[in-house]
């Protein structure tokens, strides 16, 4: 017999993967992000922060919701500025029409100074070699300037020059005009910890930092501080502007405080399979779970892959039909089993809701980002971000 000889399928070449789009979407594993919380969240967070700036912090893809249509949104809503961490995430916004200012907070550059220019960005400053590095780039490029925050260690000992090199720094941008030091900046370690003696030390250092830099010539304008924790419980944080990342998203970043603020990203399946096992019959890989009880097991299409950590094996809960159904067995890379027994008509096609608020026919159930990190003994931010490039996001705008 003539072995089938299958055509190759034309494929288009692809230069610039991007994550799976809604349309393409075969699987009901998804990411709702609603665009009208997004806003009221800018609002809260701006009535907050009184007379000081809102910059939203939209690193890591806008904490997993899609910097773009984030970006577009919040700058539609009067956002005054947005902070990245990466370069490449800022001239992925810059390309998507994002005119906002945007601070590229990382501080890594490499060798691509001139990106930062052509693109207006405000790159933030950290190491005195980076001083030389712009203002021979905008030379190069025939500029006047370029705009640059500078980042002083207060205390995170992450980024940023130590107080003792400031008068340094100072010095090597007197001899640098080409770098203009619009904004001095730093990063508070403890504030959503509550621990605000520590804010008050850091803010001490940072305002000894500004003085330091005052005596050697330097007076940047804007002076900022606070993240989201800071910003809803420290108000001696917020100078001239604010730098909210998980708040914008609608996640309280540390117990007591948010409570007006929305989630935006709700993350939902659909049950794929259902089966009925018996009791003593095993569930997953490794039979790590075992029916005590002649059980009905749903299967549910979203594993580690997606984002829906194996911490959660036999620990979490999904909600179906407005009740919490336990996860059974460890999480697989693309499929989750949980137990229906108690759900009664729980049937192939119902939605599961992995992040989110439920209304179904056995009730109303919410797990929140707080909750979920919890229980994969982790924090609210690592929850959003870990939602990965295969769940698409659909961009809700409910009235
Ligand atoms: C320098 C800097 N500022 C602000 C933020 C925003 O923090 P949060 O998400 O806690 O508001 C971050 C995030 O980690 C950051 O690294």
């Amino acid at each position: 017999m003539e072995p089938l000889s299958v055509p190759p399928l034309p494929l288009p070449r692809v230069f610039r993967p991007e994550r799976a789009v809604p349309s393409d979407a075969v699987r009901p594993t998804r990411a709702e992000i609603n665009l009208a919380h997004l806003r009221h969240n800018l609002r809260v967070l701006r009535r907050a922060a009184g007379s000081a700036e809102v910059w939203a912090v939209l690193k890591a893809d806008g904490y997993g919701h899609g910097a773009k249509a984030v970006a577009r949104t919040l700058e539609r809503a009067g956002a005054a500025g947005l902070c990245v961490a990466l370069l490449e995430e800022a001239i992925e916004l810059r390309e998507a029409g994002i005119r906002a200012p945007i601070l590229v907070m990382g501080g890594y550059f490499g060798r691509a100074w001139d990106a930062v220019i052509a693109h207006q960005l405000t790159p933030v400053i950290h190491d005195i070699t980076q001083i030389e590095a712009l203002a021979e780039a905008v030379r190069f490029q025939g500029m006047q300037g370029c705009h640059a925050h500078l980042k002083v260690d207060t205390g995170m000992a992450r980024l940023g020059f130590p107080l003792g090199e400031l008068s340094r720094a100072a010095q090597k941008l007197r001899s640098h005009p080409e770098v203009v030091v619009t904004g001095l900046m730093t990063h508070l370690a403890c504030a959503d910890s509550g621990d605000p003696e520590s804010v008050t030390d850091q803010l001490a250092r940072f305002t000894e930092a500004s003085e330091v830099l005052r005596r050697g010539g330097i007076r940047p304008r804007v002076f900022h501080a606070a993240n989201s924790a800071a910003l809803l419980t420290a108000p001696a944080s917020h100078l001239d502007m604010v730098r909210p990342g998980v708040g914008i998203f609608g996640v309280s970043p540390c117990a007591g405080v948010g409570a007006d603020l929305r989630p935006v990203m709700r993350v939902r399946s659909e049950v794929i399979a259902v089966r009925d096992i018996e009791k003593g019959a095993s569930v997953g890989y490794g039979a790590s779970w075992r029916a005590k009880r002649p059980s009905r097991i749903a299967t549910v299409p979203m594993g580690y892959a997606d984002g829906l950590g194996r911490a959660l094996s036999n620990r979490g809960n999904l909600l179906i039909r407005g009740k919490r159904a336990p996860v059974v067995g460890v999480v697989s890379m693309d499929m989750t089993m949980v137990d229906v027994t108690e759900l009664p008509g729980a049937q192939i096609g119902d939605e599961c809701v992995i992040l989110g608020t439920q209304k179904g026919v056995l009730g109303t159930g919410a797990i929140g980002a707080v909750e979920l990190a919890e229980s994969l003994g982790t924090i609210p931010w690592e929850v959003l971000t870990s939602v990965s490039r295969r769940v698409p996001r659909f961009y809700r705008e409910p009235c």
